[in-house]
């Protein structure tokens, strides 16, 4: 096939990867915003080069022809989670998309059934609609949602079947197998201390948040002209700081919430 044609087939993919991370993307940037966890962790998405593709044609005997309809994973998303609960809540929320933007063709469930190879992940081959400039077309894509430990290693095997192909030596074969029950292990040890987890990041967001108010209140101090006291405050804020009393944090900023809107009155007045 000339290299033209191959451009015009992968357009659709490579539109259809690009809605598809964004969209996934959004979902998690939605959940900071609003301060809450987010079962997504972080969205990748490829299209398969030519020559991948063209070797997995050749591998499955699949004519030229069928690749649109036979190779699953011309475009292709990767969703990674922190937890393994996490993959079960970004699964729940492609199905409630299901017949709305996309249409689930398949799910393939490696994280129940693990492959010989010792791959986890779940999978979801979706049909999904994107508009060319030639019209509407609808292109299969590959969906795979993992944790990170899973990711890890599944990137690592991937380079190390690419490197030595069918022949894989019987002692990295057994280190990998190894490593797939390690990467397992260490998916319960984090289930197991999820609600520790989850309540760090959520106290690490919350002081976040409480000095970026902080510094706010400091400035609109600075704005309204009160600059020694704005001086003052945060040499106070500074001592707080450095003791990390997230509490103690809290009622200063209150204090201070109080102090800006006495200003703030004075000034309309
Ligand atoms: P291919 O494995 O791609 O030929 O397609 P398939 O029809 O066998 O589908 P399957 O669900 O087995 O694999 C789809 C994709 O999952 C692959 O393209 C890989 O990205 C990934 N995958 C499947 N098995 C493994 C594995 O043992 N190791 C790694 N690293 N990835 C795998
Ligand atoms: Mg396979």
């Amino acid at each position: 096939m000339e290299t033209l044609q191959w451009k015009k087939i992968l357009i659709p993919y490579e539109q259809a990867v690009k809605e598809l991370e964004v969209k996934f993307q959004s979902i998690a940037h939605e959940y900071h915003t609003l301060n809450q966890y987010s079962p997504i962790e972080l969205v990748t998405g490829r299209v398969k080069t030519i020559s991948s593709i063209l070797e997995k044609a050749r591998k499955k005997n699949i004519p030229l022809s069928c690749i649109q309809d036979k190779i699953e994973d011309i475009a292709g998303i990767r969703i990674i989670c922190q937890f393994v609960e996490d993959i079960d809540k970004v699964v729940a929320l492609i199905r409630e998309r299901d017949k709305k933007d996309l249409w689930i063709v398949e799910e393939k469930d490696y994280i129940t059934h693990t492959k010989a190879s010792g791959y986890r992940s779940y999978h979801i081959i979706i049909q999904y609609p994107v508009h060319t400039a030639l019209g509407e077309k609808k292109v299969l894509a590959e969906i795979q949602i993992r944790t990170l430990a899973m990711n890890f290693w599944a990137t690592i095997e991937h380079s190390l079947r690419y490197k030595y192909k069918q022949n894989m030596p019987m002692e990295i074969n057994g280190r990998l197998l190894k490593a797939a029950e390690a990467a397992f292990k260490l998916d319960q040890e984090m289930s197991a201390i999820r609600s520790e987890i989850l309540e760090a990041q959520e106290l690490f967001q919350v002081r976040s948040n409480i000095v970026a108010d902080i510094m706010k209140n400091i400035e609109n101090l600075h704005v309204t002209g009160n600059l020694s006291e704005a001086e003052d405050i945060q040499r106070q804020f500074l001592k707080l700081w450095k003791e990390g009393d997230l509490q103690k944090l809290k009622n200063f900023n209150q204090q201070l919430d109080m102090i800006v809107q006495i200003y703030d009155v004075q000034s309309l007045s």
